[in-house]
């Protein structure tokens, strides 16, 4: 696992949305780049900045096909606090995908078993995730894959914790009786099948969730520390959620990216 560890938020993002650009523009394979993406404040800059270089002709999405990590249950693309409403709010409007080419899980599904399953049968279509963007949740989680998730997950139903309704009341008017109850979800087996993953992480309420998942072992009780277990894992984050690592654990990672750097 690589560990980046920027300075501030908005130079974690610049690094992550370059890094993202330059896979997709080398992509050389006959075939479109697949990239899995994140709702949440997290990945906020990243899709600035990538509006930012497709405006400036550096990136294009033309290529890519996208795929959502979650949706909430019962939200529709028109409810403003639906994820599919973020994206296309936050990014899909304002860059230049085909809109027939991205993928968001349907929470008004009157079948969502079989949507989890068509899901995962059309990510396996499009021959698999290239590169899987995302965010953690501040108990450790990974898109809706709560504590006590199963690490070899699939897409499928999940009830939502406190801590994560809590968390997400912001976007309700504060108020937790309106988040919820449950969301459809790519499993933490889903985003290991991904050849790549990279998450983004910002703040000082991620510090405790990201020692757990740095430092200490693989536990379904902090979902994304399963990225021990990938073969090509990044997080990058700010110093403010790196707080609660040891002084060691941030030099090592440093002098590891210096070095790199430097090679
Ligand atoms: C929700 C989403 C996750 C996201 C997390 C953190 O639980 N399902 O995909 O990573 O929130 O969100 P934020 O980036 O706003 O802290």
């Amino acid at each position: 696992m690589r560990l980046i560890i920027h300075e501030n938020y908005g130079k974690a993002c610049r690094w992550a949305a370059s890094y993202i650009a330059g896979r997709i523009n080398s992509y050389a394979q006959n075939k479109p780049f697949v990239l899995g993406l994140p709702t949440g404040s997290s990945p906020l800059g990243i899709y600035k900045e990538f509006i930012g270089m497709c405006k400036e002709g550096k990136l294009s999405f033309k290529n890519v096909r996208t795929f959502n990590m979650d949706e909430y249950s019962g939200l529709g693309a028109s409810h403003p606090q639906s994820y599919r409403y973020f994206m296309m709010e936050n990014l899909f409007n304002h860059i230049d995908i085909d809109l027939k080419h991205i993928h968001i899980l349907d929470g008004m599904a009157k079948e969502p078993e079989r949507e989890c399953k068509l899901y995962e049968e059309a990510i396996a279509a499009e021959g698999g995730i290239e590169l899987f963007l995302g965010g953690m949740g501040s108990d450790g989680h990974i898109a809706f894959n709560e504590p006590g998730s199963s690490l070899v997950s699939r897409t499928r139903i999940k009830t939502l914790t406190e801590e994560t309704k809590a968390a997400n009341a912001r976007f309700f008017d504060g108020d937790i009786s309106r988040v919820p109850l449950t969301a459809l979800t790519v499993g933490v087996g889903t985003v290991m099948d991904a050849r790549e993953v990279l998450i983004i992480v910002s703040g000082r309420n991620k510090a405790r969730a990201l020692k757990a998942v740095v430092e200490e072992g693989v536990n379904h009780l902090w979902t994304l520390s399963c990225l021990q277990m990938h073969q090509r894992a990044i997080i990058v984050c700010d110093e403010d959620a790196s707080d609660e690592l040891k002084a060691g654990t941030v030099r090592y990672f440093k002098d590891i990216e210096r070095q790199a750097i430097r090679s």
